[in-house]
């Protein structure tokens, strides 16, 4: 069998399309949608994701603007702007890029963002409203693999959903939006990771089997059962080298956490690398800023 390839890309757009739908008319009642990115330092992969955000904004008509510190800033420095922003009336999201500096405790950072405007869905209260199933924003990655999921065909309400990784950003939110007893859920979740014993065994029983532990092509084909969907949350560059338009700037290569060549053999649908998840996830985060301008524009009406 050879896979059906998923397409975040062609996804994306659908869902892009709609929203620019509702921005016009956030607009008209006088409400832009505003985003504030907030990046430490100068790490490549969050340059090129916050910019891929900045884009996705330009496109359908959110404001946004990106502050960036520099790699020494200071705990105090990062908490006292995300402190700005809670305040600030045109935001109705922030966002701080992780993986932060290692001086800055990062729960100390994500904890001051106001859940309110908190577009990543990372904070404790978000992500405990998540778990007792009433999210009010839900983080964009696994938001935007089960929205891929179901808009593909690939609904994964009574599936086997094997989720490879147990990280707070992807594996464990994951986890919580597959089990809840809703159309758009309801599936049977089993998470493994480095703790796992015989991992291929349980792998080969997913309906779903998501790859979100951030190690190259680590899931090969005798880890996947025939016919499964493989949704792959990777982002991995390898092979870094100076880049041919710019020698002093590097570039690389990415790869997802599946051997993407043979396991499409196996599979019956595929998310490619890139173009599956990625473009959701970014997609994900504007579908949380607008409706966080939604809820502004129906406070404004009261
Ligand atoms: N770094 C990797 N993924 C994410 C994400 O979804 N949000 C933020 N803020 N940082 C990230």
């Amino acid at each position: 069998m050879t896979a059906k390839i998923i397409s975040g890309n062609e996804v994306a757009k659908e869902i892009r399309a709609e929203l620019k739908e509702r921005v016009s008319k956030l607009k008209e009642r006088g409400v832009t949608p505003g985003l504030v990115m907030i990046r430490v330092g100068e790490d490549p992969a969050s340059v090129s994701y916050v910019s891929g955000k900045e884009k996705a904004a330009e496109e359908i008509g959110v404001w946004s603007q990106t502050i960036v510190l520099p790699e020494v800033a200071s705990e105090e420095e990062l908490l006292s702007k995300v402190e700005e922003m809670n305040k600030a009336e045109h935001v109705d999201g922030i966002l701080v890029q992780l993986p932060l500096p290692k001086h800055i405790n990062t729960d100390k950072v994500l904890n001051l963002i106001d859940p309110a405007k908190d577009v990543d869905g990372f904070h404790p209260v978000n992500v405990g409203k998540m778990l007792i199933g009433d999210p009010y924003f839900m983080p964009c990655t696994p938001h935007g693999a089960v929205e891929l999921m179901i808009r593909s065909g690939n609904s994964p309400e009574g599936k086997h959903v094997v989720i490879c990784g147990r990280s707070n950003i992807v594996g464990k939110p994951l986890m919580a939006m597959l089990v809840q007893k809703n159309k758009r859920a309801n599936a049977t979740v089993t998470v493994v990771h480095t703790g796992t014993k015989n991992m291929a065994e349980i792998t080969r029983q997913a309906d779903i089997l998501v790859a979100a532990m951030g190690s190259p092509e680590v899931i090969k084909p005798d880890m996947v059962k025939e016919g499964a969907v493989v949704i792959d949350v990777g982002v991995n560059r390898v092979g870094w080298k100076p880049s041919k338009k710019d020698p002093s700037k590097q570039v690389a290569d990415l790869r997802g956490d599946v051997e993407f060549e043979t396991v499409k053999e196996k599979a019956s649908a595929i998310t490619p690398v890139p173009g599956g998840v990625g473009p959701m996830t970014i997609t994900m985060l504007m579908v949380n800023t607008v409706v966080a301008a939604e809820r502004r524009a129906e406070r404004m009406r009261k």
